[in-house]
């Protein structure tokens, strides 16, 4: 199917996308929480530049994202990190990029507004289209980074504000076939770090602990949802009742993040093993920060044993980046056209 853009002033339609028969070069700002990014790629899948302003060392000092402090540092970094991006491209000039995509959402509000301004400012200054892109499909995207991937396949989306299990049957074309009732994975992460005691981000620290430790030395329950949804909450209240139990003792730091990385892992191997069995899908992918996670990683790339081609981004583009942003908008994932978009907090559909 034709996916035909069109350019802000001239109107001039622009054909986007793996059917347009030449080079698409889409330059992508990402800026929905706390990295500011801007990337350009060649086709959907070739990063010419990827370049990622981090705030963590910013944040870390108050134990999470500071919304305000955040979208203040957006506005310092987002110039530098679009010129830094065509240092990266060399030759490659603002005049030669096909279309100029942003992230309208879901994510910080303040946050968004900094790097969708920018993208709409570039695309009306260049005259060119503007693809508004949703973030959680941006993240699915960056698996066809440096692939080769197709749909159909099962993606196993796991970030800090979500864990979904998605049936991806075409670019454009998805449905969720379940999702956390209670907290994300990440977001679960996140608090049982800092239960433990460990600073931000936890999510990764925790990872790191948990190889240190026994996967078996806590039975920790599993949270029991029908079909294909998931809770974290139960597990990570009997986290909380484990380190109480511990009366002010000196934890078992690694054995406790162990016991919670297996007890995480396996529950969502159960479900993803449950999607492909039932669509008869050969293809699967995992997305989004927590799909850094070493140990969830490691078992859903077992499933290469059992048949199934496994795809998971390298790091770099796991956590939050602009290059999926690209991507997403090259293969037309569900994105927006329209320059009046507004940013939105929330999942919207
Ligand atoms: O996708 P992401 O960069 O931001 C959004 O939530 O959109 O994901 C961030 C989340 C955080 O909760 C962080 O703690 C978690 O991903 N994370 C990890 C790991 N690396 C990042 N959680 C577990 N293990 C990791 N290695
Ligand atoms: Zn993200």
């Amino acid at each position: 199917m034709k996916n035909i853009k069109n350019k802000l002033f001239s109107k001039e339609p622009v054909e986007i996308g793996p059917e347009s028969g030449y080079d698409n070069y889409i330059m992508a700002i990402e800026s929905s929480c706390d990295e500011t990014a801007c990337a350009i790629v060649k086709n959907g899948r070739e990063v010419i530049a990827n370049v990622v302003a981090s705030q963590i060392k910013t944040h870390a000092q108050f134990g999470g994202v500071i919304p305000e402090i955040a979208a203040r540092e957006h506005l310092d970094s987002i110039n530098i990190v679009i010129d830094e991006a065509f240092k990266q491209a060399g030759d490659l000039k603002p005049e030669d990029i096909t279309a100029f995509a942003g992230t309208v959402g879901p994510g910080l509000v303040g946050c968004l507004l900094v790097g969708l301004n920018a993208t709409k400012t570039l695309a009306l200054t260049y005259d060119k289209p503007f693809i508004g892109v949703n973030h959680l499909n941006a993240h699915l995207c960056g698996n066809y980074i440096d692939t080769d991937l197709k749909p159909p396949y099962m993606a196993l989306l796991v970030s800090g504000g979500h864990t979904q299990i998605i049936d991806v049957k075409s670019y454009s074309e998805q449905e969720i076939l379940g999702e956390t009732i209670d907290d994300a994975v990440g977001e679960a992460y996140d608090k049982v770090a800092r239960l433990i005691g460990l600073p931000y981000p936890g999510g990764p620290r925790l990872d790191k602990l948990a190889q240190e430790g026994n996967p078996k030395a806590f039975k920790l329950p599993e949270g029991k949802v029908d079909g294909y949804n998931f809770s974290f909450s139960g597990l990570k209240t009997a986290v909380l009742r484990l380190v109480k139990s511990f009366d002010g003792q000196e934890l078992p730091v690694n054995d406790i993040c162990a016991s919670f990385q297996e007890t995480v892992s396996s529950t969502l191997l159960k479900k993803v093993k449950k999607a492909l069995e039932e669509k008869g899908y050969k293809q699967v992918v995992i997305a989004g920060g927590v799909a850094a996670n070493s140990e969830i990683r490691k078992k859903i790339f077992n499933l290469e044993n059992e048949g199934y081609k496994v795809f998971a981004p390298p790091m770099k583009y796991c956590t939050d980046n602009a290059a999926m942003v690209a991507s997403c908008a090259y293969f037309n994932t569900n994105t927006f056209d329209d320059v009046n978009t507004e940013v939105f907090s929330r999942v919207k559909c």
